[in-house]
């Protein structure tokens, strides 16, 4: 069977989401942050034979860069199972990533990395956001602990001014 990549736009099944997450109780290490993430709306799966080995979440969203409007694809809940670590897969799922979301036209993609990922991204064409990005948390508007990393899609580059996101991160 080999390796097969497949694209869902409902949520992860009970099933799905605890062989994703569940190996460890802080995937992403950043339960630190204390912060309120939104769920992503659709899902690029990566299959190993018909083992679930690595996904990568996406949504679409509006942010505000000096009072303009941009679209982009956030991109977030990037894993691959320990076992089958070190093969490309979420560098395979990635590349997906970046062919829906200029299926989807947005203007960039947008995600939030811990430090030890930056370089991963960047070997990827993603570039840190040196504005601050701010977000939504309950009833408060803070300033994203979490460094942010951008890829144009439709544009030329990114805007340099400080980013608002009117929502919860993801
Ligand atoms: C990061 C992760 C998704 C990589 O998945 P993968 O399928 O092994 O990735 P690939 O085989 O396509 O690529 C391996 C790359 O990941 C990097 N990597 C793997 N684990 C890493 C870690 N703990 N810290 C930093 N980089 C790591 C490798 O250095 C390599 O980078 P390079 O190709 O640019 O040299 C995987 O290690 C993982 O699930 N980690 C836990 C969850 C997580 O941290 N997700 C990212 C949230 S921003």
């Amino acid at each position: 069977m080999g390796i097969s990549i497949r694209f869902l736009q409902k949520p992860l099944t009970d099933q799905q989401r605890c062989a994703l997450f569940g190996w460890d109780n802080d995937v992403f290490q950043a339960a630190r942050y204390q912060l309120e993430w939104q769920p992503k709306t659709a899902h690029l799966l990566l299959y190993d034979d018909a083992s679930l080995a690595s996904h990568v979440g996406l949504l679409q969203h509006r942010v505000v860069v000096d009072e303009q409007s941009y679209r982009v694809g956030g991109v977030g809940g990037v894993v691959t199972l320990p076992h089958q670590q070190g093969k490309g897969y979420a560098s395979a799922l990635m590349e997906e990533a970046c062919r829906r979301m200029a299926a989807w036209h947005v203007d960039a993609g947008l995600l939030f990395c811990r430090p030890q990922l930056q370089k991963f991204y960047s070997r990827r064409d993603w570039t840190m956001v040196t504005a601050p990005v701010t977000v939504h948390q309950a009833e408060r508007i803070i300033e994203m602990p979490v460094q942010a990393m951008v890829k144009p899609v439709n544009l030329a580059a990114w805007p340099s001014g400080p980013v608002h996101v009117p929502g919860l991160p993801w």
